[in-house]
């Protein structure tokens, strides 16, 4: 089980995908909580933007490549005189059914799972001399659970957040931290607005939460210890009903696209 973290004060942080969206509001309750804290994307100007308004030091790099994750690792640590705490959390939803492009499956593949592959083989060998560093993985709930309508973000989240798993699984007695964030509909750029899309429109948005929410989730459950952040507390029994009686969870999901379906044809 990771270390609880209790006080933010100085720590030493990086949030990735930050201009907007969870990145931002994630970086901004850090740095109320005193933490110093790089924030990076590759959307230029709003990063710039955000970084100016909450008080953050941007990095604007496209983490979809190892160069670019290379890039802010390094820069980051000489801006902070070292990382104490890495949040990935840059992502992207492409895609959708089977008949995606494979270049969708290249991007998800990049941002949602090898992004943090190669931020952890940079930051490790540093943390694991010093027997301390915290890794956070910004999954999602399509990562213990499924997403209805892309394969390629379902896959991937699953992938980040297995390696998260894996990371703690390896490094948790040498002092290495994880935690992977998995929380369902949040009221951001990727999310679907009403009338956006079809599973989004069947499920319902009352649940969606506030960008800040997770930011708020994220604090407590880091100052508990527990690896898996759930913003949405149901996501917790949704996941116990898939691994206690995996078919029963499968008819519910096949039953959930069946009324999608449905609700496509009657338009
Ligand atoms: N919004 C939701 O409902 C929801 C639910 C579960 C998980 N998530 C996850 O939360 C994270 C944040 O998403 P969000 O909802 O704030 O959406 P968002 O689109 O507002 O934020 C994602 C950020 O990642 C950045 N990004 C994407 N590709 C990048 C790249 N190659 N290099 C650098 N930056 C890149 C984007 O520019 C953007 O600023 C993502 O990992 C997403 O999958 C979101």
């Amino acid at each position: 089980m990771p270390r609880p973290l209790t006080t933010w004060q100085d720590q030493r942080v990086v949030v990735t995908g930050a201009a907007r969206g969870i990145g931002a509001a994630v970086a901004e309750r850090l740095l109320s909580l005193g933490a110093r804290v790089v924030v990076t994307d590759l959307l230029e100007d709003q990063l710039r933007e955000t970084a100016d308004r909450i008080g953050a030091q941007p990095i604007s790099a496209d983490i979809s490549t190892e160069d670019g994750v290379r890039s802010v690792v390094s820069t980051a640590r000489e801006h902070l005189s070292g990382i104490d705490v890495w949040i990935g959390n840059a992502g992207v939803a492409r895609g959708a059914g089977l008949d995606a492009p494979d270049t969708d499956w290249e991007t998800s593949w990049s941002v949602n799972v090898m992004a943090h592959v190669r931020a952890a083989r940079l930051l490790l060998p540093e943390w694991l001399e010093r027997g301390s560093g915290r890794f956070v993985v910004t999954a999602s709930a399509a990562g213990l659970l499924t997403v209805l309508g892309q394969p390629s973000y379902a896959v991937t989240k699953h992938g980040a957040e297995s390696f998260a798993e894996w990371l703690a699984v390896t490094y948790g007695h040498r002092g290495i931290d994880v935690h992977a964030i998995c929380p369902q509909g949040v009221r951001t750029d990727m999310y679907p607005g009403p009338g956006d899309d079809p599973v989004a429109d069947v499920i319902g948005h009352d649940g969606a939460l506030e960008p800040a929410d997770v930011a708020d989730v994220l604090v407590r459950t880091l100052a508990t210890g527990d690896f898996l952040v759930l913003p949405h507390p149901e996501v917790k029994d949704y996941f116990a009903m898939r691994g206690t009686d995996t078919d029963k969870w499968l008819r519910g999901m096949q039953r959930l696209q069946e009324r999608i379906d449905e609700a496509g044809e009657s338009r």
